[in-house]
């Protein structure tokens, strides 16, 4: 369909638990959007999804996917190790990119994707979905239009020893194939590095949203009863001080929010898990009217609002709010000094890491 209405022929590489619970059904809800392709080596695999969500076109080969010319865009949604090398492909076929979260492990493939997609002129967006949480946009909205000089920002982000008991009655039980391509390495093989790069990624993008680049952190960890804790103590280039936490195995229901204190406001959440699609619950309170706002976010499907939001800054060239390469790498580069901060036990500057990998 040609003109306003155009839809984004999109892709959706990866037929893994991300893409059945999140992107196929995007795609298929997405105003702006069509399933175009799907892509994945497991061939039992992709025959289901394809029986289900009946795109147009299938693919086993990645390469011959993206030889397609009418595909205009791709969704990456295949294990971490995987994002950077698999979007430099597309990018270099001329496809946009929308790529799971975390962007990458390492400093350097940022760069040389940043390079690339300048270069090729294609739009790339990381997909931390919680910026499209309509809580967590309607308070960075407030923060950036009323609250004035930022004075702190909490931040807390607690998975829970009950999550899969709470998902898997909202959830279908994802379809797993033999025969799908994994990264060498299990990523659970390390816990530590596993929960930082799956859940902090999503609370540095989040703090990053609100409150804007870091300048430093001192960061502790504790691991107890199979529990882990990161206390993290920021500094963001704004001057604000921040608090970052971080719990896994957390005893209790899942525990995500945020505090900011501002010259004219203030504002407080309270975020859900995202596979219950409610939006944030937000007050943000205005000093000169003494008042609290309070969004409703009746839309809550923040999967499917990063995808229409990626279609619209291709299509209708509005100005991107999703987390771009950059930004991703500066997710990267927390993750790499709470690491280090932890490692050498004292504080360390994001400008001071300007390469390396976790
Ligand atoms: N945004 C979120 O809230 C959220 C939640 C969960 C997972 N994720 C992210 O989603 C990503 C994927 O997670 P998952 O659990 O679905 O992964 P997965 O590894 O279980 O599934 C990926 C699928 O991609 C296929 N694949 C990989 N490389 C391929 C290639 N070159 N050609 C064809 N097929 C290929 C595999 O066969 C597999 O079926 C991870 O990076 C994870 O961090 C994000």
């Amino acid at each position: 369909m040609e003109g306003k209405n155009r839809k984004l022929k999109v892709g959706v590489l990866g037929c893994g638990p991300i893409a059945q619970f999140a992107h196929f059904e995007s795609c298929q809800k997405a105003k702006n959007v069509i399933l175009y392709a799907i892509c994945d080596r497991a061939e039992d695999l992709l025959e289901r999804m394809a029986a289900i969500w009946r795109p147009e076109k299938t693919y086993r080969n990645y390469q011959r996917m993206l030889g397609d010319p009418d595909l205009e865009a791709m969704i990456i949604a295949t294990a971490d190790p995987f994002h950077v090398p698999l979007a430099l492909l597309a990018i270099q076929a001329g496809k946009h990119v929308l790529v799971e979260k975390p962007l990458s492990h390492s400093i350097e493939e940022c760069l040389a994707l940043q390079a690339e997609a300048s270069a090729r002129g294609v739009h790339v967006q990381v997909g931390h979905m919680k910026r499209f949480d309509a809580g967590i946009a309607y308070a960075q909205d407030f923060i950036q239009q009323q609250i004035g000089d930022l004075l702190a920002l909490k931040a807390w982000y607690g998975d829970n020893t009950h999550r899969y008991t709470m998902t898997d009655n909202v959830q279908a039980l994802p379809i797993r194939s033999a025969k799908a391509v994994t990264p060498k390495v299990n990523p659970k093989d390390d816990l530590e590095r596993y929960y930082m790069m799956a859940h902090g990624s999503h609370l540095l993008d989040t703090a990053y949203f609100l409150a804007g680049p870091i300048g430093r952190v001192s960061a502790q960890l504790r691991q107890k009863f199979g529990a882990y804790c990161w206390f993290v103590q920021t500094e963001f280039e704004n001057g604000a001080i921040g608090h970052l936490d971080l719990t896994i195995k957390l005893r209790g229901d899942w525990h995500e929010g945020f505090q900011v204190y501002g010259e004219h406001g203030s504002v407080f959440a309270k975020t859900y898990n995202p596979w219950f699609y409610k939006s944030s619950e937000v007050e943000c309170f205005l000093e000169s009217e003494q008042q609290y706002y309070r969004p409703l976010g009746a839309d809550g499907f923040s999967y499917r609002l990063q995808l229409e939001h990626f279609a619209e800054v291709i299509l209708a060239e509005v100005k991107p709010k999703g987390t771009s390469i950059m930004e991703g790498m500066e997710v990267v580069k927390g993750m790499l000094a709470i690491q280090q901060s932890i490692q050498e036990a004292k504080p360390i500057y994001l400008d001071q890491i300007t390469s390396g990998a976790l």
